[in-house]
């Protein structure tokens, strides 16, 4: 197959116009054993971003499969060249993982924009590894197809499956309450992580693979399978053949990244029960390929999806069960079967998502279940406003029978109820102070974190699902409504009001929000109000700004300050924003 325009590569090993330079290029490349040969016939070099590391577990077998990536590209007449992307690893980077997706960012823009590279593999995983990745190659627009690692195993204890992040939030609630000492507990949350790979519930990693399947951004089938399966390699030597292939067709990213592909991740989100993370990371990457995307879309496209894939936190199975179910391509045709899949989005095949999906079999009606027969109806997120800020999100998913049963209808329709609002500004203040008996926490109330979005808490955390406190752990109320400015593990099963946009620290509604006050939220309306004159309000505003507004931390590194600076609300994305003027950069 010809290549249609001349390889980017070749503007560095094979520029008649600047042969001093392409010496100068070529010499270096040469000193690990290639040949100008290799170099200068027009063979495609295919980077792998390589984002496996030992500071990124869940992504560390990525550096053998990228043997197996390495010898189909070889197969199919192309040069491979590995390198380092930034690592970022979800549990183990302090203050927040999330403070690194921008600045993997930032990194593999310039990697794939300033070195000789005609397409790349993009080896994504962990919770910001693919949201990194899909920007940047958003950005730069050149040939790219996602490789995720897989979850891992599953986790059993005592003869119970116990997923990654699932278990750990039921363990702490196990802690608190008594029932489990220290080492149990170690040893509880210790049995969710068994092999290599991401997390195997569909949390912000299952979530972000799947979609990132969806977008039609990996070859079908990619996402699900488990990390230490065969077919893991399998796939990986598949994905290596096929981005050579994409090269010689100049199959770029603006040709899959299209408004019909995101329509169909969120779909996709809604049925497999993806998390509250998804829409952040979808918008960013919606924002760099310069694509229309906001947050009301999650609602209007995505609420009255059903959820299918019976799997934790929102049901019951974890990554083993769907990947042999079908995995994403299973879900899609069932999703397809019921016209809710947009017929016209490419993907890294050459083909529709649809097209490529359209035959997939469930292969366990329990696990992926019917369209009629779904384990929820509208599946998807609300978009919550009012005094306190302009927009949040709610995962109507994980809504609990014993949530619905205490504060909403008993019919279970979406409904409104008030609550006592009990404010804590920051996880540091929540720990030291939700065990307090002078603020005689009860089941009227509801739990507000604040000071936690990307401003307040750099790249913000996820700590907005706040266990409740032990004396009503223990006497059944197992969660209270939570509302906050930061974000939440997908891992979690709250069904929190979060990613509250603008946050605390942007001198939004909920800076004045008080302990005690009263809030009303209303499912129905969409709203979340605090029932608190304005005239208190306003002088709580001009108290607020004469202390010099919310209070914000100081930076703790360049990045930090650098990143506050200039990032976008969680529900723009979290961008940074003069980035999003920069698009398709590499084509030029
Ligand atoms: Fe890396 Fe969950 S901590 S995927
Ligand atoms: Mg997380």
């Amino acid at each position: 197959m010809t290549t249609p325009r001349p390889l980017r590569s070749a503007a560095w090993f094979n520029n008649p116009a600047h042969s001093e330079l392409s010496v100068l290029h070529l010499a270096w490349f040469l000193n690990y054993g290639l040949t100008r040969e290799e170099l200068q016939s027009g063979k495609p070099i295919i980077g792998i971003a390589q984002s496996g590391s030992d500071l990124t577990p869940c992504n560390r077998h990525h550096r053998e499969l990228s043997l197996r990536v390495r010898e189909g590209i070889r197969e199919m007449g192309g040069i491979a060249m590995e390198f380092p992307m930034h690592p970022i690893q979800e549990n183990g980077r302090r203050p927040t993982a999330a403070l690194d997706r921008n600045l993997a960012y930032l990194g593999l823009v310039e990697i794939l924009t300033g070195y000789p590279i005609d397409g790349v593999v993009l080896t994504t995983g962990c919770d910001k590894t693919a949201p990194a990745a899909l920007m940047a190659a958003a950005t730069a627009n050149i040939p790219a197809i996602v490789l995720s690692g897989g979850p891992m195993l599953n986790g059993w204890h005592e003869g119970q499956r116990t997923g990654t992040g699932t278990t750990l939030f039921k363990a702490r609630e196990l802690f608190a309450k008594g029932s489990i000492d220290f080492p149990g507990y170690i040893d509880l949350v210790g049995s969710t992580v068994p092999s290599a790979g991401h997390c195997n519930v569909m949390g912000t990693a299952s979530t972000m693979n799947a979609l990132a399947e969806a977008l039609g951004m990996s070859l079908p089938g990619c996402a699900a399978i488990p990390a230490p399966y065969r077919e893991r390699g399998q796939m990986a030597y598949e994905t290596g053949r096929r981005i050579v292939d994409m090269v010689r067709e100049d199959l770029k990213p603006s040709d899959i990244l299209t408004r019909s592909a995101f329509e169909n991740a969120i779909v996709v989100n809604s049925a497999i029960g993806g998390s509250t993370n998804a829409p952040i990371h979808l918008i960013a990457i919606a924002k760099h390929a310069g694509v229309e995307l906001d947050i009301h879309d999650w609602e209007k496209v995505g609420l009255d999806v059903p959820l299918l894939l019976n799997m934790q936190p929102a049901g019951k199975y974890l990554g083993e069960e769907f990947y042999r179910a079908g995995g994403v391509p299973a879900v899609v045709a069932e999703l397809h079967r019921h016209g809710l899949i947009r017929t016209d989005a490419r993907t890294v095949n050459g083909h529709t998502l649809a097209a490529n999906c359209a035959d997939a079999p469930v292969k366990d009606a329990d696990v992926i279940r019917p369209f009629e027969q779904p384990l929820r109806e509208n599946a998807g997120f609300l978009v919550m406003s009012g005094n306190l800020f302009d927009s949040a999100i709610m995962k109507t998913s994980v809504i609990s029978d014993e949530f619905r049963a205490r504060y909403l209808s008993k019919a279970g329709d979406l409904d409104a109820f008030v609550g006592r609002a009990i404010v804590f500004d920051g996880p540091e203040d929540f720990e030291a102070r939700i065990e307090d008996p002078s603020l005689d926490i009860d089941e009227s109330c509801i739990l507000f974190m604040r000071g936690v979005g990307p401003i307040g808490h750099p790249g913000s955390s996820e700590v907005v699902n706040m266990r409740a406190p032990s004396h009503l752990l223990k006497s059944g109320v197992s969660a209270l409504p939570c509302i906050g400015d930061g974000r939440q593990s997908g891992t979690s099963g709250s069904p929190s009001i979060l990613n509250a946009s603008p946050e605390a620290a942007a001198g939004t509604g909920l800076a004045l929000l008080q302990t005690g006050d009263k809030v009303r939220v209303d499912l129905k309306a969409r709203t979340v109000n605090m029932l608190v004159a304005d005239d208190v309000l306003q002088a709580r505003a001009r108290e607020l700004e004469a202390k010099g507004g919310y209070p914000i931390p100081a930076s703790q590194t360049p990045w930090q300050e650098i990143q506050r600076a200039m990032v976008d609300t969680l529900s723009e994305g979290m961008v940074l924003k003069p980035a999003t003027k920069y698009q398709r950069v590499a084509q030029t």
